[in-house]
Protein backbone atom coordinates (compact mmCIF):
# COMPACT_ATOMS: atom_id res chain seq x y z
CA UNK A 1 0.00 0.00 0.00
CA UNK A 2 1.83 3.44 -0.60
CA UNK A 3 1.67 6.00 1.63
CA UNK A 4 -0.87 8.38 -0.09
CA UNK A 5 -3.36 5.05 -0.05
CA UNK A 6 -2.57 4.80 3.77
CA UNK A 7 -4.07 8.68 3.99
CA UNK A 8 -6.92 9.33 1.42
CA UNK A 9 -10.25 8.27 3.06
CA UNK A 10 -12.80 6.85 1.40
CA UNK A 11 -14.03 6.37 -2.52
CA UNK A 12 -16.72 8.79 -1.12
CA UNK A 13 -14.02 11.36 -0.66
CA UNK A 14 -12.89 10.90 -4.47
CA UNK A 15 -16.75 10.76 -5.35
CA UNK A 16 -17.31 14.05 -3.45
CA UNK A 17 -14.03 15.71 -5.16
CA UNK A 18 -15.10 14.73 -8.67
CA UNK A 19 -18.77 15.87 -8.22
CA UNK A 20 -17.40 19.25 -7.17
CA UNK A 21 -15.13 19.86 -9.86
CA UNK A 22 -17.69 18.72 -12.49
CA UNK A 23 -20.29 21.22 -11.14
CA UNK A 24 -17.62 23.95 -9.59
CA UNK A 25 -19.24 24.71 -6.30
CA UNK A 26 -19.15 22.84 -3.30
CA UNK A 27 -23.37 23.40 -3.34
CA UNK A 28 -24.06 21.94 -6.51
CA UNK A 29 -22.23 19.11 -5.57
CA UNK A 30 -23.46 18.37 -2.13
CA UNK A 31 -27.39 18.71 -4.04
CA UNK A 32 -26.10 16.24 -6.44
CA UNK A 33 -24.97 14.03 -3.83
CA UNK A 34 -27.97 14.63 -1.51
CA UNK A 35 -24.87 15.17 1.18
CA UNK A 36 -25.19 18.90 3.19
CA UNK A 37 -22.53 21.20 2.68
CA UNK A 38 -20.84 21.02 5.64
CA UNK A 39 -20.31 17.33 5.48
CA UNK A 40 -18.78 18.19 1.87
CA UNK A 41 -16.60 20.82 3.24
CA UNK A 42 -15.22 18.38 5.69
CA UNK A 43 -14.68 15.27 3.08
CA UNK A 44 -12.63 17.90 1.55
CA UNK A 45 -10.58 19.62 3.66
CA UNK A 46 -9.83 15.78 5.14
CA UNK A 47 -8.60 15.14 1.17
CA UNK A 48 -6.47 18.29 1.12
CA UNK A 49 -5.54 17.00 4.40
CA UNK A 50 -4.18 13.52 3.35
CA UNK A 51 -2.00 14.91 0.22
CA UNK A 52 -0.80 18.04 1.89
CA UNK A 53 -1.97 20.51 -0.21
CA UNK A 54 -4.99 22.48 -1.31
CA UNK A 55 -7.29 21.16 -3.96
CA UNK A 56 -8.53 24.73 -4.83
CA UNK A 57 -8.51 28.34 -4.29
CA UNK A 58 -12.02 30.11 -4.28
CA UNK A 59 -11.45 33.61 -6.10
CA UNK A 60 -14.73 35.36 -5.62
CA UNK A 61 -17.42 32.31 -5.89
CA UNK A 62 -14.79 30.43 -8.84
CA UNK A 63 -13.32 27.44 -7.68
CA UNK A 64 -9.55 27.43 -9.41
CA UNK A 65 -8.32 23.88 -9.04
CA UNK A 66 -4.57 23.70 -8.13
CA UNK A 67 -2.37 21.78 -10.15
CA UNK A 68 -1.99 18.95 -7.29
CA UNK A 69 -6.48 19.44 -7.14
CA UNK A 70 -6.00 18.63 -10.95
CA UNK A 71 -3.94 15.30 -10.38
CA UNK A 72 -6.39 14.32 -8.01
CA UNK A 73 -9.44 14.77 -9.91
CA UNK A 74 -7.51 12.70 -13.24
CA UNK A 75 -6.91 9.52 -10.65
CA UNK A 76 -10.09 9.73 -8.83
CA UNK A 77 -11.94 9.41 -12.40
CA UNK A 78 -9.61 6.59 -12.73
CA UNK A 79 -10.07 5.25 -9.97
CA UNK A 80 -14.00 5.24 -10.08
CA UNK A 81 -13.85 4.15 -13.73
CA UNK A 82 -12.72 0.74 -12.68
CA UNK A 83 -15.35 0.27 -9.94
CA UNK A 84 -17.67 1.14 -12.87
CA UNK A 85 -15.95 -0.91 -15.18
CA UNK A 86 -16.13 -3.87 -12.79
CA UNK A 87 -19.46 -3.16 -11.87
CA UNK A 88 -20.03 -3.82 -15.21
CA UNK A 89 -17.80 -6.57 -15.66
CA UNK A 90 -19.80 -8.69 -12.64
CA UNK A 91 -23.18 -8.02 -14.28
CA UNK A 92 -21.90 -8.87 -17.61
CA UNK A 93 -20.70 -12.14 -16.12
CA UNK A 94 -24.33 -12.75 -15.04
CA UNK A 95 -25.66 -11.92 -18.13
CA UNK A 96 -26.70 -8.89 -17.61
CA UNK A 97 -26.65 -5.71 -19.90
CA UNK A 98 -26.79 -2.94 -16.75
CA UNK A 99 -25.28 0.09 -16.04
CA UNK A 100 -24.89 3.55 -17.42
CA UNK A 101 -24.38 5.06 -20.97
CA UNK A 102 -23.29 8.47 -20.77
CA UNK A 103 -23.31 10.28 -23.96
CA UNK A 104 -23.04 13.60 -25.09
CA UNK A 105 -24.46 15.13 -28.15
CA UNK A 106 -24.78 18.11 -30.39
CA UNK A 107 -27.71 20.16 -30.23
CA UNK A 108 -28.83 19.13 -33.70
CA UNK A 109 -28.64 15.16 -33.06
CA UNK A 110 -31.41 15.94 -30.57
CA UNK A 111 -34.17 15.36 -32.96
CA UNK A 112 -32.97 12.02 -33.45
CA UNK A 113 -31.02 10.07 -30.66
CA UNK A 114 -33.61 10.15 -27.73
CA UNK A 115 -35.87 8.15 -30.84
CA UNK A 116 -32.83 5.91 -31.27
CA UNK A 117 -32.27 5.55 -27.00
CA UNK A 118 -36.39 4.61 -26.97
CA UNK A 119 -35.89 1.67 -28.52
CA UNK A 120 -32.50 0.93 -27.23
CA UNK A 121 -33.39 1.13 -23.77
CA UNK A 122 -37.06 -0.98 -24.41
CA UNK A 123 -34.15 -3.81 -25.67
CA UNK A 124 -31.58 -2.97 -22.41
CA UNK A 125 -33.95 -2.21 -19.61
CA UNK A 126 -31.61 -2.04 -17.07
CA UNK A 127 -29.52 0.15 -18.64
CA UNK A 128 -29.25 4.05 -17.34
CA UNK A 129 -28.50 7.05 -19.81
CA UNK A 130 -27.36 10.23 -18.93
CA UNK A 131 -27.36 12.35 -22.21
CA UNK A 132 -25.79 15.92 -22.18
CA UNK A 133 -26.17 18.25 -25.25
CA UNK A 134 -24.20 21.27 -26.24
CA UNK A 135 -23.01 22.79 -29.18
CA UNK A 136 -20.19 21.11 -30.99
CA UNK A 137 -17.89 23.49 -29.18
CA UNK A 138 -19.04 22.66 -25.93
CA UNK A 139 -19.26 19.19 -26.11
CA UNK A 140 -15.50 19.16 -28.10
CA UNK A 141 -14.33 21.30 -24.53
CA UNK A 142 -16.31 18.50 -22.44
CA UNK A 143 -13.90 15.39 -24.35
CA UNK A 144 -11.26 17.33 -21.59
CA UNK A 145 -13.11 15.48 -18.67
CA UNK A 146 -13.02 11.79 -20.53
CA UNK A 147 -16.69 11.07 -18.64
CA UNK A 148 -18.54 10.24 -21.71
CA UNK A 149 -18.84 6.74 -23.59
CA UNK A 150 -20.00 8.37 -26.91
CA UNK A 151 -20.19 11.65 -28.44
CA UNK A 152 -22.35 12.39 -30.98
CA UNK A 153 -21.14 14.84 -33.83
CA UNK A 154 -20.97 15.63 -37.76
CA UNK A 155 -17.95 17.35 -37.44
CA UNK A 156 -15.72 15.75 -34.76
CA UNK A 157 -12.69 17.77 -34.08
CA UNK A 158 -9.38 16.64 -36.12
CA UNK A 159 -6.85 17.03 -32.96
CA UNK A 160 -8.61 14.42 -30.76
CA UNK A 161 -7.49 10.68 -31.31
CA UNK A 162 -11.38 9.45 -31.84
CA UNK A 163 -12.58 6.17 -33.04
CA UNK A 164 -15.49 7.49 -35.21
CA UNK A 165 -18.27 5.44 -35.87
CA UNK A 166 -20.49 7.13 -38.56
CA UNK A 167 -24.17 5.87 -38.45
CA UNK A 168 -26.54 8.27 -40.45
CA UNK A 169 -26.30 10.87 -43.26
CA UNK A 170 -27.25 14.29 -42.00
CA UNK A 171 -28.10 17.16 -44.98
CA UNK A 172 -28.09 20.44 -44.01
CA UNK A 173 -31.09 22.36 -46.52
CA UNK A 174 -31.94 25.71 -47.19
CA UNK A 175 -35.22 26.41 -45.61
CA UNK A 176 -37.77 29.68 -45.99
CA UNK A 177 -41.34 30.90 -44.68
CA UNK A 178 -43.97 28.78 -47.08
CA UNK A 179 -45.04 32.26 -49.06
CA UNK A 180 -41.23 33.14 -50.12
CA UNK A 181 -40.60 34.08 -52.94
CA UNK A 182 -37.67 31.48 -53.61
CA UNK A 183 -40.18 29.07 -52.80
CA UNK A 184 -41.03 26.44 -55.65
CA UNK A 185 -38.24 27.43 -57.73
CA UNK A 186 -35.99 25.24 -59.48
CA UNK A 187 -32.10 25.39 -59.36
CA UNK A 188 -31.94 28.54 -57.94
CA UNK A 189 -28.65 30.16 -57.79
CA UNK A 190 -26.30 29.89 -54.52
CA UNK A 191 -25.39 33.68 -55.41
CA UNK A 192 -29.08 34.64 -55.39
CA UNK A 193 -29.72 32.54 -52.15
CA UNK A 194 -27.04 34.34 -50.38
CA UNK A 195 -28.65 37.71 -51.51
CA UNK A 196 -31.42 37.13 -48.82
CA UNK A 197 -31.00 38.13 -45.05
CA UNK A 198 -29.40 34.79 -43.45
CA UNK A 199 -30.12 33.37 -40.00
CA UNK A 200 -27.10 31.82 -38.70
CA UNK A 201 -26.38 29.60 -35.67
CA UNK A 202 -23.76 30.79 -33.50
CA UNK A 203 -19.77 30.43 -33.13
CA UNK A 204 -18.91 27.18 -31.93
CA UNK A 205 -22.36 25.34 -33.60
CA UNK A 206 -21.11 22.68 -35.87
CA UNK A 207 -24.02 23.65 -38.44
CA UNK A 208 -22.18 26.88 -38.91
CA UNK A 209 -18.65 25.19 -39.04
CA UNK A 210 -20.01 22.97 -41.96
CA UNK A 211 -21.61 26.34 -44.05
CA UNK A 212 -19.06 28.46 -43.43
CA UNK A 213 -16.60 25.75 -44.84
CA UNK A 214 -18.81 24.92 -47.77
CA UNK A 215 -19.68 28.64 -48.80
CA UNK A 216 -15.40 29.33 -48.32
CA UNK A 217 -14.82 26.35 -50.63
CA UNK A 218 -17.20 27.78 -52.90
CA UNK A 219 -16.08 31.59 -52.32
CA UNK A 220 -19.43 32.90 -51.58
CA UNK A 221 -20.54 34.58 -48.40
CA UNK A 222 -23.58 34.58 -47.13
CA UNK A 223 -25.00 38.03 -46.09
CA UNK A 224 -25.75 37.20 -42.67
CA UNK A 225 -28.72 39.41 -40.69
CA UNK A 226 -28.60 37.92 -37.42
CA UNK A 227 -27.08 35.38 -35.54
CA UNK A 228 -29.25 33.12 -33.11
CA UNK A 229 -28.06 30.28 -30.82
CA UNK A 230 -30.78 27.84 -31.31
CA UNK A 231 -31.71 25.16 -34.63
CA UNK A 232 -35.77 25.94 -32.84
CA UNK A 233 -35.32 29.84 -32.46
CA UNK A 234 -34.05 30.15 -36.60
CA UNK A 235 -36.78 28.11 -37.60
CA UNK A 236 -39.33 30.13 -35.85
CA UNK A 237 -37.43 33.58 -37.18
CA UNK A 238 -37.39 31.88 -41.17
CA UNK A 239 -41.03 31.45 -40.50
CA UNK A 240 -41.79 35.04 -39.28
CA UNK A 241 -40.28 36.09 -42.25
CA UNK A 242 -36.87 37.64 -40.74
CA UNK A 243 -34.87 35.67 -43.74
CA UNK A 244 -33.54 32.39 -45.21
CA UNK A 245 -31.61 29.63 -43.43
CA UNK A 246 -29.45 26.30 -43.69
CA UNK A 247 -30.30 23.45 -40.83
CA UNK A 248 -30.01 19.78 -40.65
CA UNK A 249 -33.16 18.47 -42.18
CA UNK A 250 -33.36 16.36 -38.66
CA UNK A 251 -34.37 19.47 -37.21
CA UNK A 252 -37.43 19.34 -39.87
CA UNK A 253 -38.57 16.23 -38.82
CA UNK A 254 -41.80 15.36 -36.38
CA UNK A 255 -44.15 18.04 -38.16
CA UNK A 256 -41.14 20.08 -37.44
CA UNK A 257 -41.06 21.77 -40.78
CA UNK A 258 -44.57 23.35 -40.09
CA UNK A 259 -44.59 26.96 -41.91
CA UNK A 260 -41.69 26.53 -43.61
CA UNK A 261 -40.29 25.20 -46.86
CA UNK A 262 -36.70 23.28 -48.45
CA UNK A 263 -35.31 25.47 -51.53
CA UNK A 264 -34.31 23.61 -54.14
CA UNK A 265 -30.94 25.73 -54.57
CA UNK A 266 -27.67 24.81 -56.47
CA UNK A 267 -24.51 22.93 -54.24
CA UNK A 268 -26.92 22.75 -51.61
CA UNK A 269 -27.74 20.43 -49.60
CA UNK A 270 -24.32 20.18 -47.87
CA UNK A 271 -24.15 16.73 -47.67
CA UNK A 272 -22.71 15.72 -44.10
CA UNK A 273 -22.53 12.62 -41.85
CA UNK A 274 -23.45 12.01 -37.79
CA UNK A 275 -20.64 10.25 -35.96
CA UNK A 276 -20.72 8.23 -33.07
CA UNK A 277 -17.05 9.54 -31.54
CA UNK A 278 -15.04 7.86 -28.69
CA UNK A 279 -12.22 8.53 -26.77
CA UNK A 280 -8.91 5.80 -28.11
CA UNK A 281 -7.61 6.31 -24.53
CA UNK A 282 -10.76 4.93 -22.85
CA UNK A 283 -11.42 1.69 -22.28
CA UNK A 284 -15.19 0.65 -23.82
CA UNK A 285 -17.45 -0.49 -21.23
CA UNK A 286 -19.96 -3.40 -22.12
CA UNK A 287 -22.91 -0.99 -22.17
CA UNK A 288 -21.16 1.19 -24.65
CA UNK A 289 -20.37 -1.77 -26.68
CA UNK A 290 -23.59 -2.75 -26.61
CA UNK A 291 -24.82 0.60 -28.01
CA UNK A 292 -22.39 1.02 -30.67
CA UNK A 293 -23.42 -2.35 -31.86
CA UNK A 294 -27.43 -1.82 -31.16
CA UNK A 295 -27.17 1.47 -33.50
CA UNK A 296 -25.03 -0.69 -36.18
CA UNK A 297 -27.73 -3.22 -36.53
CA UNK A 298 -31.05 -1.55 -35.41
CA UNK A 299 -30.39 2.17 -35.73
CA UNK A 300 -31.27 2.66 -39.59
CA UNK A 301 -34.00 0.75 -38.97
CA UNK A 302 -35.82 2.30 -36.02
CA UNK A 303 -34.80 6.10 -37.70
CA UNK A 304 -36.92 4.47 -40.82
CA UNK A 305 -39.89 3.39 -39.15
CA UNK A 306 -39.85 6.85 -37.25
CA UNK A 307 -39.82 8.75 -40.15
CA UNK A 308 -36.23 10.14 -39.30
CA UNK A 309 -34.69 9.24 -42.67
P1 LIG B 1 -24.52 22.05 -33.72
O1 LIG B 1 -23.80 20.76 -34.30
O2 LIG B 1 -25.78 21.60 -33.05
O3 LIG B 1 -23.43 22.54 -32.81
O4 LIG B 1 -24.76 22.96 -34.88
C1 LIG B 1 -24.24 20.00 -35.31
C2 LIG B 1 -23.07 19.33 -35.97
O5 LIG B 1 -22.05 18.96 -35.32
O6 LIG B 1 -23.24 19.19 -37.17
Amino acid sequence: MSRLQARIGTLRQLEILLAVYQTGSVTAASKQLFLTQPTVSMQLKKLADAINAPLYDQIGRKLIFTQAGLEVVKTAREVLDCFERLDMNLANLQGLRAGTLRLAVVTTSKYFIPHLLGDFLNHYPDIDVEFKVGNRQQIIDRMATGEDDFYVFSHPPKNRDLDLHEFLPNPLVAIAKTDHPLAGRDNIPLQTFCEEPFLMREAGSGTRHAIERHFDSLEIEPNVRMTIESNEAIKHAVMSGLGVSILSSHTLAFEGSHGLVKLNVTDLPIMTKWYLASLKEKQMSIVARTFMEYVDLHGHESMEIEGII
